[in-house]
């Protein structure tokens, strides 16, 4: 099986609809600025300067802390040009990246628009130099609870627009029920948002379940977990709910014990959609081009699966239907 592998060519134009802007900032980047700011963080890296954690309550702390040196719009620039100039050299063409203004600033929302322009200069100007195309998903965290996940649900609605597409929900999956957070939701919604929300990930199947009827989502983040549920997988293959997978980060965070554990081949087998995405490359030692040579080894995939898995995420995709096609003709040509 091994010699029958096809490689991969790294420049293969691929769709990514879940990166974390904060999550996919290099260690050496938030190492910088925290030098910059005189932060203390440094019990956030292990010896090698990459970021370590135990589990995944352990990674969310983490990550909270990597975040507490991004202060001002001007770092959110340089996050958001470092972030497109890494995602454009994996081939990435465009990525709808997840944008939690309770991590910008030390979550004071009434700077919101400021951090957005920030990050919308940033992604224009990579558009230009790169050609890479970037929309913006306001997420939401979890466990900071329904009454934060209201007022960022109040900032997404007030800057929805080209850019800012979407709206969704991340951090501890655990952390309530999905009902407690629909007001959130049907705001962002009302306002033309597109919805998407992390589920089936550290839930399981009910998970999923819950998350269609409460948030009535188009797609959703992970939801690996339905594997387990056979009526399900057959309700998200007739609908046509699109899961955004994330193989590596699951692997790592230690859901599965392999990528050859990992259900992704088995829930496309069964008709599901599925999409690829890194969620948060540094924090799982993985890029775009490492996941996809990977998936080739593990399950036999060549370029045209992965051609009609980035076609269906470009069909997927929270843009305007002239992006769209722009994406669609791309991944065909190039
Ligand atoms: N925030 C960043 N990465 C996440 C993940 N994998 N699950 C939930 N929240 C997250
Ligand atoms: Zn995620």
């Amino acid at each position: 099986m091994t010699d029958t592998i096809e490689p991969i060519d790294p420049a293969l134009p691929k769709v990514e609809l879940h990166l974390h802007l904060e999550g996919a900032a290099p260690p050496a980047f938030i190492r910088g600025l925290a030098q910059e700011k005189k932060i203390d963080i440094d019990g956030i890296f292990d010896a090698q300067g990459h970021y370590a954690y135990r589990d995944f309550p352990h990674f969310l702390k983490v990550y909270e802390a990597a975040c507490t040196t991004l202060q001002t719009p001007e770092d959110f620039h340089r996050l958001t040009l470092a972030v497109l100039e890494q995602s454009a050299r994996d081939g990435v063409i465009y990525t709808e990246a997840f944008l939690s203004p309770d991590f910008c600033g030390r979550g004071d929302l009434t700077a919101w628009r400021e951090y957005l322009h920030a990050i919308t200069e940033a992604a224009v100007q990579a558009e230009k130099t790169m050609g890479i195309t970037m929309r913006g998903v306001v997420t939401c965290i979890r466990h900071f609870g329904p009454q934060k996940a209201r007022a960022t649900a109040r900032c997404a609605a007030e800057t929805a627009g080209e850019f800012l597409t979407g709206f969704g929900i991340a951090g501890d999956e655990n952390a309530g029920h999905p009902r407690d957070f629909a007001y959130a939701f049907d705001m962002a919604r009302e306002a033309g948002l597109q919805l998407t929300a992390h589920a089936g990930e550290w839930g399981g199947p009910q998970s999923v379940r819950d998350t269609l009827t409460h948030l009535r989502v188009e797609r959703i983040g992970h939801g690996v977990r339905a594997i387990e549920d056979p009526a399900l997988l057959d309700e998200l293959a007739e609908n046509g709910t699109v899961l955004e997978v994330c193989p590596g980060s699951n692997v790592a965070l230690g859901l599965y014990p392999s990528l050859k554990a990992h259900p992704v081949a088995r829930l496309r087998e069964r008709g599901v959609t599925i999409t690829l995405s890194t969620d948060d490359p540094p924090f799982f030692h993985t890029t775009n081009t490492y996941e996809y040579a990977a998936l080739a080894r593990a399950f036999g995939w060549t370029e045209a699966d992965f051609r009609a898995i980035n076609a269906d995420a470009a069909r997927a995709a929270f843009c305007d239907e002239e992006t769209r096609q722009r994406l669609l003709t791309r991944l065909k040509s190039d």
